[in-house]
């Protein structure tokens, strides 16, 4: 299974690291490109020249070596997982926080692969409630933690917080990669809002950030899926692994590109907030304030999710949402039946922390056989997986 995946092992300053030998060797027998990046006091625990033999690649710490600079924004596309194995509780501190102050943490941070980590530390360390809150944000931004072990530490204590074993790490990576059970699907998804012209300098649009439909968009790239993202204008410039992204600005650039496009993917998630109605009329010229009234006339827009579930073949799986303010289930259950779609995604703008902007939601899954599933607060990258894993528990195992 890891014939030819591209990996990127982070080795942090822990005792643990030691054991970072036997885990190259068993990621590059099972037929792994490994390159490793250490912190710079990981280079006290390990020998770069053992790692660079058994990798079979020259191993990183530095951004700048004095003649060259490593490209960190490249080696997080290269990877196909990036794995952090020791995971000390200083780096762990480190991406909980964003804190970008060496090679390491600079990939991490612009990474587009999914990451998963091993912590290792003292027992009293791991149950510190500063840990438990930084391996929680961990999980937020949707990283994987492979459960620390019982046993003799290097403190010469006894209990939690030894780092997994190799071959527990090379399973678990191994695993990863086998259930990946969208791995040949393809996926439409829309994010994000739409601008409607009223003239050259002004529009109508909504407070959509897209973060939901992007975290939808990498959910399932990370499950497999090869996906499409139709999105509208938002800050988010970046790449995602896996995702080609098609950017559009107004609701009718957002139809066609669904229509060019739905046909050959098995799920569509339309999450965009598409405007409703646009202005009839877009003036070519700036208008002028020259009266103390105007009238803008508004036409609707083409509904998306409405057309693609007519045209929804029997083996196409179509999800919508619905943004509610009052009589929310009814208004989903409506929306499911009206738009003939398999699922809608339910969230209300009366659960604090759900909705347009946050990192945040709430949600509550309408399927279509009847069945509701409601979910606790979560950030958007868990809210996804949730999405995500319903998707494949209903229509692909
Ligand atoms: N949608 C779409 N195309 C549109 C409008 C909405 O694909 N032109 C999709 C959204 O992406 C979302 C769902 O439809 O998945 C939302 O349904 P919609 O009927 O737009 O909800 P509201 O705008 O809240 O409409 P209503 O006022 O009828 O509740």
């Amino acid at each position: 299974m890891l014939q030819g995946k591209k990996i990127i092992l982070g080795i942090t300053g822990s005792i643990a690291a030691y054991k970072s030998n036997f885990l190259i060797r068993l990621l590059v027998k099972a037929g792994a490109e490994v390159k490793v990046i250490l912190t710079p006091s990981a280079k006290d625990f390990v020998s770069s020249l053992t790692l660079s033999t058994l990798s079979r690649n020259a191993v990183l710490v530095d951004l700048f070596d004095g003649h060259n600079w490593a490209n960190h924004a490249m080696l997080g596309r290269w990877a196909d997982i990036m794995i952090i194995a020791p995971l000390s509780c200083n780096t762990l501190a480190k991406m909980a926080n964003g804190q970008c102050d060496n090679l390491l943490m600079a990939t991490y941070l612009s990474a587009t692969c999914p990451v998963i980590v091993a912590p290792a530390m003292d027992e009293d360390m791991w149950h510190h409630p500063a840990t438990l809150e930084n391996i929680t944000k961990l999980e937020s931004f949707g990283n994987m933690i492979i459960p620390v072990g019982k046993g003799d530490l290097a403190s010469g204590l006894w209990g939690d917080g030894r780092m997994a074993e190799p071959e527990d790490i090379a399973a678990y990576i191994n695993n990863f990669f086998l259930t990946r059970p969208l791995e040949g699907k393809k996926a439409l998804v829309t994010a994000g809002p739409t601008y409607e012209h009223i003239d050259p300098v002004r529009f109508i649009g909504n407070h959509s950030s897209g973060k939901m439909g992007i975290a939808i968009a990498k959910e399932l790239s990370h499950r497999g899926a090869d996906v499409m993202l139709v999105l509208g204008p938002t800050p988010f410039s970046g790449l995602i692994k896996g995702v080609s992204i098609v950017q559009v600005t107004t609701a009718g650039e957002m139809y066609k590109a669904c229509m060019d496009n739905f046909d050959t993917a098995d799920i569509g998630i339309m999450a965009a907030a598409v405007a409703d109605f646009s202005p009839t009329a877009n003036a070519k010229e700036k208008i002028k304030k020259t009266d103390d009234e105007i009238t803008l006339t508004l036409t609707k827009t083409k509904d998306i999710l409405k057309t693609l579930g007519e045209k929804k073949k029997k083996n196409q799986v179509l999800v919508g949402f619905a943004l509610e303010t009052n009589n929310e289930k009814q208004y989903a259950r409506d929306k499911l039946r009206d738009k003939n779609a398999d699922m809608i995604i339910m969230n209300s703008l009366n659960d604090a922390g759900a909705g347009f902007g946050y990192d945040t939601n709430k949600i509550t899954i309408f399927e279509k056989g009847g069945q509701e599933f409601p979910f606790d607060l979560k950030s958007k990258t868990l809210v996804a997986k949730d999405i995500v894993d319903t998707i494949i528990r209903l229509y692909y195992v």
